[in-house]
């Protein structure tokens, strides 16, 4: 049987490529000798219809809307209703943990949830109004300073251990960095609670006070970490791919992943969704002047938590989040009548009805639904972008390990079509 080929014709000369064939039926046509037995290049700005890897991490059909966790539906995350950390071990490993396997790989977040003394201090010396972000990103970076054992990693256990270490601190940094803006004391975490409720305990437990985490709001968490854990080749996660590609060590690669995530087209869109909700509240702007804004191509304003670059369909997490608000949000406080949400709803009715966004395929995305549920457990508003890097930290962790073990694997390193000036003189100073 002859081997599968796609066919170019150009300049009269005909080129066959290898196909590729994913395991749900992808084709992908293999285009990787074409610079060096050709002298050609592939133009495809903004990587849009570019598979730069193999991956068996995550799976999305963004026609059907379906989002898998090594195979496993995202909806069976909701029913199940695993712990956020089997989840992340399941991304990190390739499979649910045992009881031991779980047990062991809790000890070891456990053993690792404090920070070095002299890390904390650091939070001192920025402004409190600092972008959480920023001190995100720069807290994971500083963590390779406090943790040189795990600068190279050569076996599958200081793999666990780094992911588990890193896993655990970023929810310490993340209720410090809270805490430092409101000037209030930091709260250590507290070894026999869950991972959700530990975090909760360090973000809003007062010393001395008696703080009981509310199990409404702890499952609400997990059920918003999970769903942010991975999303195969978005850009945070490219960018943890790509400086991984050069050995860049994993905490310098989670923290450019962080970088990536905070701008408001990708993780920062949860803020500005929130913004937007308020701003149509406060503002006395209707939905309706709202979606108008949204479809003038002469104004910028988008509507933030609408599209995806995957989606053609409803992003399922999305649909797990609306009908969580409602639950959830009945549970945690009355907010049966929460304006905000009811703003939301009807911009996804006059959305999901009005042809520019039909033709385009635009629907809503996770960032549409995450900000209500997070507002109502009093996370402020500039740290949902934080609460998103928590939840996707395992899928950065995931997606480095696949790239660093890759057989032969090469530095990320792209193409670009030159259109600048051809070869021209230097001109001196006095002639210009
Ligand atoms: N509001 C209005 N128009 C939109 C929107 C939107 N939210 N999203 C896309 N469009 C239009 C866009 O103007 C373009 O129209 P035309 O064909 O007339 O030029 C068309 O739809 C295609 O959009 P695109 O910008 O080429 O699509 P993309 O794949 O490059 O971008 C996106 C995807 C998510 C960046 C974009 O849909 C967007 O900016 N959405 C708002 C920001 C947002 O919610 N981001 C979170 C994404 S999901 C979570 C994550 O990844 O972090």
């Amino acid at each position: 049987m002859s081997e599968e080929k796609a066919v170019l014709s150009i300049g009269g000369k005909k080129i066959e490529f290898p196909i590729l064939r994913g395991t749900e039926g992808d084709v992908a046509i293999d285009i990787s000798k074409l610079y060096e037995e050709h002298r050609m290049t592939t133009y495809d700005p903004s990587l849009a219809n570019t598979a730069v890897c193999k991956s068996t991490i995550t799976y999305i059909d963004g026609e059907k809307g379906i989002l898998r966790y090594r195979g496993i539906p995202i909806e069976q995350f909701v029913t199940e209703k695993p712990n956020f950390i089997e989840a992340a071990y399941l991304l990190l490993s390739g499979h649910l943990p045992t009881r031991e396997e779980g047990e062991s790989f809790r000890q070891r977040l456990t053993n690792n949830e404090l920070l070095h003394e002299n890390m904390r201090h650091n939070f001192r010396n920025v402004p409190t109004a600092a972008p959480p972000m920023a001190q995100l990103s720069a807290s994971l970076s500083n963590l390779a300073c406090f943790h040189r054992e795990f600068l190279v990693l050569d076996d599958d256990d200081a793999f666990m251990e780094v992911s588990a270490a890193l896993i655990s601190k970023i929810r310490t940094i993340a209720a410090f960095i809270y805490r430092r803006s409101r000037g209030l004391p930091y709260i250590y975490p507290n070894p026999n609670l869950r991972y959700c409720a530990n975090f909760l305990h360090m973000m809003f437990s007062i010393p001395y006070a008696h703080y009981e985490v509310s199990p409404e709001v702890e499952d609400a968490l997990n059920l918003i970490f999970i769903l942010h854990a991975d999303h195969e080749q978005n850009c945070s996660a490219a960018t943890v791919r790509t400086v991984g590609s050069s050995r860049a060590n994993l905490f310098a690669s989670c923290a450019a992943g962080i970088c990536a995530l905070w701008g408001s087209l990708h993780g920062g869109a949860n803020v500005e969704v929130m913004q937007m909700l308020d701003g149509i509240h406060q503002g006395g702007i209707s939905p309706e002047d709202c979606i108008k804004m949204a479809k003038d191509k002469n104004d910028k304003f988008r509507l933030f938590g609408f599209g995806h670059r995957i989606y053609k369909n409803y992003d399922p997490r999305a649909k797990i989040l609306r009908d969580a608000c409602d639950r959830v949000l009945a549970s945690i406080k009355d907010t049966t009548n929460d304006p905000l949400l009811n703003i939301a709803r009807r911009l996804e009715e006059l959305a999901l009805s009005d042809s520019y966004f039909i033709d385009r395929k635009l629907y809503p995305n996770v960032d549409f639904y995450s900000g209500l549920l997070l507002r109502a457990m009093n996370i402020p508003t500039n740290m949902f972008t934080v609460m998103f890097a928590i939840g996707r930290l395992p899928g950065w962790i995931a997606q480095w390990k696949e790239q660093h073990d890759l057989v032969g694997g090469r530095i990320i390193r792209p193409r670009q079509v030159y259109m600048g000036e051809t070869e021209t003189n230097f001109t001196p100073i006095e002639e210009r």
